[in-house]
């Protein structure tokens, strides 16, 4: 088996699939009788190649993410305030439904996140008699949440974003200077990897963060593993969000950020992979939107292409399905219209999707 999916339990054959020859990369592929390749098969025995999805996904769209996936994330469904909304009352109900239709795919499952700011419920933080909760129950609530959400998915989840989003790189210590920090202190997040480790010693766990690519935040995030290592804490990889643009970052510092991780040791992955034809938090569009997709469909194909150069890169997760479905379009004014993803909002395939297709191609 290929040294990058051992333990997924994939067949390692690779395979590739001869209408990728000549397959032109267009920001538009009209809907045609030929039936699209499948992205999984083209990357099999090199990366998983996953999507986010939720309960409606996988109801509307389950051919499509069984065809051309390897691999699934619940977008939501894992998340602390959806398994645990209330102290002791565990709903698995939703990414149960995400776990069976992977496994009846033979697709691999990630899990999405132990422990978020975020996403943290209030009960965390509430104490006896109206006070505040203290370092050594907020720990045993979080040593109760992990040991449930782990325990009850041990062997079907093989990695976990144990923590989701703690850097901040204005921060001395490079934590964010949240309740986990406040209440708990520095070693909140020793002690959720190796919670986490001690529910299922099988899974690769994932400290999980946005941004990588950005020198102090990197280097922050580079502090901080270090300090985990020589602590001897069970980490075993960086997930790199990757909610990028089709202006930025570049391509070379993806590839620099994988490699310097790599140094450590550590399995690199993309977690939440889109490119968004917009700069964040901005409603204009720079090009024509057939310009920007003929970009996008460039360095999604370049940066998959740099990834054959990275053994340590195991698996690169879409965040989403199809351009419908794109969180980017969530709480975003009337007119914004992002798609940042391989399917358009009919579900057929991008330019982006082909230039990735393209891309399995050594
Ligand atoms: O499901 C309810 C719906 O019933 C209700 O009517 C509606 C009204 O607001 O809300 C719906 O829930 C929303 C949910 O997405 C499902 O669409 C939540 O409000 C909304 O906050 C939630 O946003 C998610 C966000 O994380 C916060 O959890 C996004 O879908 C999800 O894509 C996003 O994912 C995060 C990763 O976990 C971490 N990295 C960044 C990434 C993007 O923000």
């Amino acid at each position: 088996m290929h040294k990058r999916l051992r333990g997924f339990g994939l067949a390692s054959t690779i395979i590739i699939l001869g209408a990728c020859t000549g397959t032109p990369v267009t920001p538009h592929v009209a809907a045609s009788a030929v039936p699209t390749p499948s992205l999984a098969k083209a990357w099999q025995g090199q990366v998983l190649i996953g999507a986010a999805v939720d309960e409606k996904n996988i109801q509307s769209q389950g051919t499509l993410i069984a065809d051309q996936f390897s691999s699934v994330v619940a977008e939501n469904a894992m998340k602390p305030m959806a398994t645990e909304p209330r102290e002791g009352e565990f709903h698995f109900e939703a990414a149960d439904a995400i776990v069976r239709f992977a496994q009846s795919h033979n697709m691999a499952i990630r899990g999405h996140t132990l422990l978020w700011h975020l996403h943290t419920p209030d009960w965390m933080w509430q104490g006896k008699n109206g006070q505040p909760a203290d370092r050594d129950l907020v720990l045993a609530r979080l040593k109760r949440h992990i040991d449930a959400e782990v325990g009850h998915y041990k062997g079907q989840v093989y990695a976990w974003d144990v923590v989701n989003e703690v850097i901040d790189e204005k921060q001395p210590d490079c934590l964010r200077n949240d309740k986990w920090h406040q209440v708990v202190g520095l070693d909140y997040v020793d002690y959720a990897f190796r919670y986490a480790h001690a529910a299922d010693p099988a899974a690769r766990l994932f400290i999980n963060e946005y941004s990588t690519t950005e020198t102090a935040k990197q280097r922050c995030l580079l502090r901080v593993i270090q300090g985990l290592q020589e602590r001897g804490v069970p980490v075993n990889g960086i997930g790199h969000q990757m909610h990028i643009s089709v202006f930025y970052p570049r391509v070379e510092d993806i590839d620099q950020t994988l490699t310097a991780f790599a140094r450590l040791g550590l399995e690199n992955q993309i977690t939440e992979i889109d490119m968004s034809l917009y700069k964040w938090k901005d409603n204009h569009l720079y090009d024509t939107r057939d310009n920007l997709l003929a970009l996008q469909a460039r360095r999604y194909g370049d940066i998959m292409r740099m990834i054959h150069n990275h053994p340590d890169v195991t698996a690169a997760t879409w965040w989403g399905v199809t351009d419908a479905g794109t969180w980017l379009n969530q709480d975003a004014p009337a007119d914004h219209n992002d798609q940042p993803l391989l399917f358009d909002a009919q579900g057929q395939p991008k330019g982006a999707f082909w230039a990735v297709f393209k891309a399995a191609r050594r």
